[in-house]
C-alpha cells in the first residue's frame, strides 16, 4: 500500500516542474507573440498625410516633399522618414510618386537636365510620371492616392503599386 503523503524528493520535483512551467509561460508567450506579430500585422495602417497648399507646388516640376511616420509597437517606438515627388500637371491635376526605386529600394532623385528620376545604385531611369525608361527596375515608381481639401494636398499612405 502506498503512503498518502508525498516524499520530500517528489515534492521538490513537483515544485521544480511547476516553477519551470510558470517561467516558460512568462518568457515564452511574449516571445511567440513577438515572432508572430509581423505576420499578424501584414497590412500597414492607412493614413492621410498633409503636404501643404497645392498652389505652393510649381506646375510641371517634380517637387520633393519629406515626411516622417512614428509607429509604436508595445515598448518600441520607430520613426521612419519618407520622400515623395509631387507633380502638379495642371492647376487641379496632381500626382504623387514614391522616391523608392522599384529595383532594390534606393532613393531616386529628379534630374531636371534629363527630365528623369534616376536611381543612383544601378542607374535605373524613370520618366516624369514614374514609368521605367531604362535600367533594371521591373515596374514604375509606386504612386499615392491623393485628395485636395480646401486647397490643401494630402496623400494616402502607403503608396500603391503600378504595373
Ligand atoms: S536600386 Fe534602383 S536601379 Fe537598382
Amino acid at each position: 500500500m502506498t503512503s498518502p503523503h508525498m516524499s520530500r524528493s517528489d515534492f521538490v520535483k513537483l515544485a521544480t516542474t511547476f516553477i519551470a512551467s510558470i517561467m516558460s509561460a512568462v518568457i515564452g508567450f511574449p516571445a511567440v507573440g513577438y515572432l508572430l506579430s509581423p505576420a499578424m500585422h501584414k497590412f500597414e495602417k492607412s493614413e492621410w498625410i498633409p503636404l501643404g497648399k497645392l498652389e505652393n507646388y510649381p506646375l510641371g516640376i517634380p517637387t520633393r516633399f519629406n515626411f516622417t511616420r512614428t509607429t509604436i509597437n508595445g515598448w518600441e517606438k520607430t520613426v521612419n522618414s519618407y520622400g515623395v515627388f509631387v507633380l502638379r500637371q495642371t492647376d487641379q491635376q496632381v500626382r504623387v510618386f514614391s522616391n523608392i526605386c522599384t529595383h532594390l529600394g534606393c532613393r531616386v532623385s529628379w534630374q531636371s537636365d534629363l527630365q528623369h528620376y534616376v536611381s543612383p545604385c544601378h542607374n535605373g531611369h524613370f520618366d516624369i510620371v514614374g514609368n521605367v525608361v531604362s535600367g533594371p527596375p521591373p515596374r514604375p515608381l509606386d504612386e499615392f492616392e491623393i485628395k485636395v481639401e480646401n486647397g490643401n494636398l494630402h496623400l494616402r499612405y502607403p503608396p500603391f503599386r503600378r504595373g
